[in-house]
């Protein structure tokens, strides 16, 4: 395994904040659906620096889910590069991919994607079980993620306890709690009134500001995107702007 891989870029060494965290360019992606070609994305340039939140809106069927599951390494793009804390994406192994995704990246859904019979904190401890993390550190960080989403209170409730927007946050605190540089959120507040999407968003904000993790998401909501750093509109797997 290349040497970036077994460590942990942005704990083990002083990261260069000025370097984008990802880099995308000129990705294409097409689907074979029986005997003809669907070309979903088009040639599609990005970047996401450090600690930014952006965000991609579009209609239904544009493109966002497929470029979502590229940036994440959940799947490789038909041609095009993705460079990830500078680390071409697109030419590791799936192992590789894997790895990097399990230690850089977190995801939230927008249907809270929680373990039913887990209390919240069980299901944040989860995360770091999985993430390898030493089981030293489980309690505090769990209970930091905990608070830093507002849920302290709320910590031995099961999810079907929880109203939704506190599943959303749970979710949240289980995304971010093995420290992740890159948290992809799609449509994460589609099943919230929009008192509980305003709540999304400031915990968004203000764990980009106290965990150094850049937040891409997608959204249909427009008094959402006024918050974006930047914001990307996708028709038809192209940007325009
Ligand atoms: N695995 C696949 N095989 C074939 N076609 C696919 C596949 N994944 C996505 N598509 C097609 O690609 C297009 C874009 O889908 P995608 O899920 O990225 O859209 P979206 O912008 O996320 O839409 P929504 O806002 O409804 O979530 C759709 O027409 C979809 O049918
Ligand atoms: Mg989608």
């Amino acid at each position: 395994m290349a040497s970036w891989l077994r460590k942990k870029e942005v704990h083990n060494k002083a990261p260069d904040l000025d370097s984008p965290l990802l880099t995308v360019k000129g990705i294409e992606r097409s689907f074979q659906v029986g005997s003809q070609k669907l070309q979903v994305l088009k040639g599609i340039d990005m970047e996401l620096k450090r600690s930014q939140l952006v965000m991609l809106r579009g209609r239904s069927g544009s493109g966002k889910t497929t470029l979502m599951n590229l940036i994440g390494g959940l799947d490789e793009p038909s041609s095009g590069e993705i460079f990830f804390l500078g680390h071409p994406f697109h030419k590791c192994s799936d192992d590789q991919r894997t790895h990097i995704r399990r230690q850089e990246i977190g995801f939230i859904f927008q249907s809270f994607a929680l373990m039913p019979l887990l209390s919240a904190r069980e299901n944040v401890e989860l995360a770091l079980r999985m993430a390898g993390t030493p089981r030293s550190q489980w309690k505090s960080r769990v209970a930091h993620c905990l608070e830093l989403v507002g849920l302290s209170k709320r910590m031995n409730h099961r999810p079907f306890e929880l109203s939704g927007g506190e599943q959303q946050r749970v979710a949240i605190a289980k995304a971010i709690a093995h420290r992740p540089s890159l948290l992809l959120a799609d449509e994460p507040t589609a099943e919230l009134d929009s008192q509980m999407g305003a709540q999304i968003m400031s915990v968004f904000q203000s764990i980009i500001a106290t965990e150094q993790v850049t937040i891409c998401m997608t959204t249909h909501d427009p008094t959402i995107l006024e918050v974006a750093d930047h914001v990307y509109e996708m028709v038809d797997g192209r940007f325009v702007s």
